[in-house]
């Protein structure tokens, strides 16, 4: 999204409220005007100077400062989007209630933008039934919730309630203005690279990290698809807000996406799959006195999951492939796409090149899509969300 937006960040209290300012920095890193309006309770945790520094504008907090610009409107009434990071439970109750006993709720009240909150509390607090209904109804009105996720909370204790990462609050509360084009539709997504075991302790795998595949189911979700992500062994963290099943292996990966696939509409096989396995597997760690000065590695063919999925498919399922190239010539490259493309029968393949610096780990990528035509049907270069929201662009279009 290159459009400027005004986003304004309302900021609670609680502890998490110091990744509040990685909302906000992301936030304005990506072009937007941010404006903070922070509780009393938040300024408890994190520093006005800091916000202010880190927005580039005036933080605001008092109800009763600015009433000639009538200020307990005019933010709420200017902005394109709002964000509430970290949203503490007294927070969602009284915007579930309407409440406006402070600068956030009246903003909040005043406002048509969409509304994104991503909770932050103890389990317990969560878990409360008044929580649970109050984000029921904050839901049913049609606020965007993000997590919140499981993991160490403030004391010693963890479980649900950890407020997310900001990367994700950021992309769920942009992806909240996008249109929903992919609404029910049921896609599954892999991500990252299988492994295939030598012994306890060693594998051959490969250099993929899973960030396009990541990148497409969390643009995918946005987009209101019901998406199941299957990560193989993922270098970046898997959003809180989208079920993910881990797998290890190639066979492990086949069986989980033959699963997934029977209910889907579209599958997406954005991962790196091992084409070849270790015909046994040492069961104790091999060694080299065992081994001498050469070691041989009996490899097996593992089963080519796209095109199995491609010879399976239901009328109106669509299936997409990947294709990572180190050929260096474009042509030449788009060539070696509409040959795989025939070979592996899926509906479309998404060519991108790789090398020792390039494709893998990198937020950039740069794509050709062919259709099983092998014409081209999308060209993209730029971050691998906005590639992901490119494809997603020609599948809407598809159906
Ligand atoms: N793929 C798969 N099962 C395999 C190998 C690959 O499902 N055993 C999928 C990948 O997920 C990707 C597409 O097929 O979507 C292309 O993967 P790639 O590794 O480029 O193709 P290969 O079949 O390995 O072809 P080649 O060896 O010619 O590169």
């Amino acid at each position: 999204m290159t459009e400027r937006l005004n986003v304004v960040v309302g900021v609670t209290g609680g502890i998490a409220a110091y990744k509040a300012v990685g909302v906000i920095r992301l936030l304005v890193l990506a072009g937007h005007d941010v404006h903070v309006v922070a509780t009393d309770a938040a300024l408890r945790f994190v520093g006005r100077p800091t916000l202010e520094a880190i927005s580039r504008n005036p933080v605001h907090t008092d109800l009763y400062e600015g009433v000639a610009q009538v200020r307990h409107v005019a933010i709420g009434q200017a902005a394109d989007l709002i964000v509430v990071a970290p949203a503490t439970a007294n927070t969602i109750a009284k915007l579930a209630t309407g409440l406006a006993d402070d600068l956030l709720g009246n903003t909040i009240l005043a406002s048509r933008a969409p509304v994104v909150i991503a909770p932050a509390m103890h389990t317990e607090m969560w878990q409360n039934p008044a929580t649970v209904a109050n984000i029921a109804t904050l839901r049913s009105r049609g606020v965007t919730v993000v997590g919140p996720g499981v993991g160490q909370l403030t004391g010693a204790d963890s479980g649900p309630g950890r407020m997310v990462e900001p990367e994700e609050i950021v992309s769920s509360a942009l992806a909240a203005l996008r249109t929903k084009d992919l609404l029910g539709k049921r896609i599954v997504v892999t991500a990252g690279g299988t492994r295939e075991a030598l012994d306890p302790v060693r594998y051959i795998g490969n250099r993929s990290s899973g960030k396009q595949g990541v990148a497409i189911a969390l643009a995918a979700a946005a987009r209101g698809a019901d998406v199941t992500l299957i990560g193989a062994n993922l270098e970046v963290s898997a959003p809180a807000s989208i079920h993910v099943k881990h797998v290890v292996s190639t066979l492990e990966l086949a069986d989980a996406v033959a699963l997934a696939a029977e209910e889907a509409d579209i599958v997406i096989m954005a991962a790196a799959v091992a084409d070849y396995r270790p015909e046994s597997v040492a069961q104790s760690k091999i060694k080299k006195e065992t081994q001498g000065d050469r070691l041989t590695l009996e490899l097996v063919k593992n089963p080519d999951i796209l095109a199995g999925l491609a010879d399976t498919r239901r009328a109106g399922q669509i299936i997409v492939g990947f294709a990572a190239e180190t050929e260096r010539d474009a042509d030449a490259m788009i060539e070696i796409g509409r040959v795989k493309i025939a070979r592996k029968g899926s509906d479309y393949l998404l060519v991108n090149r790789v090398g020792w610096n390039e494709g893998f780990a990198t937020d950039g990528n740069s794509v050709v899509m062919l259709d099983r035509l092998g014409d081209i049907v999308m060209e993209a270069s730029g971050s691998k969300s906005s590639i992901a929201d490119r494809l997603l662009d020609v599948l809407a279009r598809a159906r």
